[in-house]
């Protein structure tokens, strides 16, 4: 994790706020939220509800918070927020700001040391416990068949919860060699329901594959580093052909992508900002995204994404962008 974080200014938009209504609408759920739960079509099969979601036409995705269906049959939104690097309280103000605006996904992992913070913010929004999906993260020293599961019942006595919605092993970590046996304490913690679904995060191809023939379970999403710079095609094929998800760290690359004139082009055109566009883009992309701010008047902005969607020429020359520095 060599990436730094720059200075960035504050954006055009960042202090629109919806109108009350909204967002009282956003608070109580009737705005959208959970939409893709009653809308998306209900299949017997893990493979056939992935398939299904991959036939969504763009316009699911369009005025509403977007849920995906991961291929355990469970439900995630695809837009959450992320909370590496942020202090215990700035976490905190991030997501309880979330929280309040409508977000219901968080992405926190044992090595951000804000898990407690998560746990309380997550108490002081009022929401329920089965409205918000918790995501944490298994650090590479805690890897192997026991010590994953002592670290998970550390992250929930930090977060204070009796189930995270989602584990991910952070790295593979080859050299340790301790991948597999990790993935098959997932398994058994998945089985006692203290993580009711599992993943991995910055798995390779044949990373992947080794873990799916050893024991036939296949991880719900994969999260790795993927912004318009970096667009990560040859993998998203892969978790494509093996039913996982692609979900995008560094989304905003860092807030590297945000002064990028055709980035900027198309959020004038569309009169949004940079920022918002490139949520946008992940979400037609499919991919599930978690950007992070430390600040709540970007929290909103980058969940304010719904009213609004990229054409084909827009998504066309995003992808153009594809390994630019
Ligand atoms: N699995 C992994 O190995 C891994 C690695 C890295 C990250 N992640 C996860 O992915 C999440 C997102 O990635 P990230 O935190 O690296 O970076 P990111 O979301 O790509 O970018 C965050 C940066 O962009 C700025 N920013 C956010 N919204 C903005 C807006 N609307 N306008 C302008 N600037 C904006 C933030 O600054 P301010 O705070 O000043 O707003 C911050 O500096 C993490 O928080 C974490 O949950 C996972």
């Amino acid at each position: 994790m060599s990436l730094h974080n720059k200075p960035i200014p504050e954006s055009p938009s960042s202090s629109k706020i919806l109108p009350e209504i909204c967002r009282r609408r956003f608070m109580t759920g009737t705005l959208g939220v959970g939409a893709g739960m009653i809308l998306a079509p209900l299949f017997a099969g893990a493979q056939n509800a992935f398939a299904a979601d991959a036939a969504k036409k763009v316009s699911d995705f369009v005025t509403k918070q977007p849920w995906v269906t991961l291929n355990d049959g469970r439900k995630m939104p695809q837009l959450g927020l992320g909370v590496w690097r942020l202090s215990s309280e700035e976490a905190k103000v991030s997501m309880i700001e979330a929280l309040a605006y409508g977000y219901r996904s968080v992405d926190t992992a044992a090595i951000y040391r804000n898990e407690e913070a998560v746990g309380e913010a997550f108490r002081a929004s009022g929401q329920k416990r089965e409205d918000v999906f918790i995501t944490t993260k298994v650090w590479n020293d805690e890897q192997g068949f026991d010590a994953s599961q002592k670290a998970l019942d550390k992250s929930l006595k930090r977060l204070g919860l009796d189930y995270v919605d989602l584990l991910l092993i952070h790295w593979p970590v080859p050299q340790q060699n301790l991948y597999s046996e990790t993935w098959r304490a997932f398994i058994q913690m998945r089985e006692k329901k203290l993580a009711r679904s599992i993943g991995v995060s910055n798995f390779n191809e044949e990373q992947l594959k080794q873990i799916i023939s050893e024991t036939k379970v296949t991880p719900v999403l994969n999260q790795v580093q993927l912004h318009p710079y970096m667009q990560q095609r040859a993998l998203r094929a892969v978790h494509d052909a093996l039913g996982i998800y692609t979900q995008a760290w560094s989304p905003l690359a860092q807030g590297k992508v945000i002064n990028d004139p055709v980035i900027g082009k198309i959020a004038e055109k569309h009169r949004k900002t940079a920022a918002q566009v490139v949520i946008r883009w992940h979400l037609q992309s499919r991919i599930i995204v978690i950007p992070r701010s430390s600040k709540p008047a970007r929290v909103r902005e980058n969940f304010d994404v719904f009213d609004f969607t990229l054409d084909a020429e827009d998504m066309k020359a995003i992808e153009g962008l594809d390994g630019k520095a």
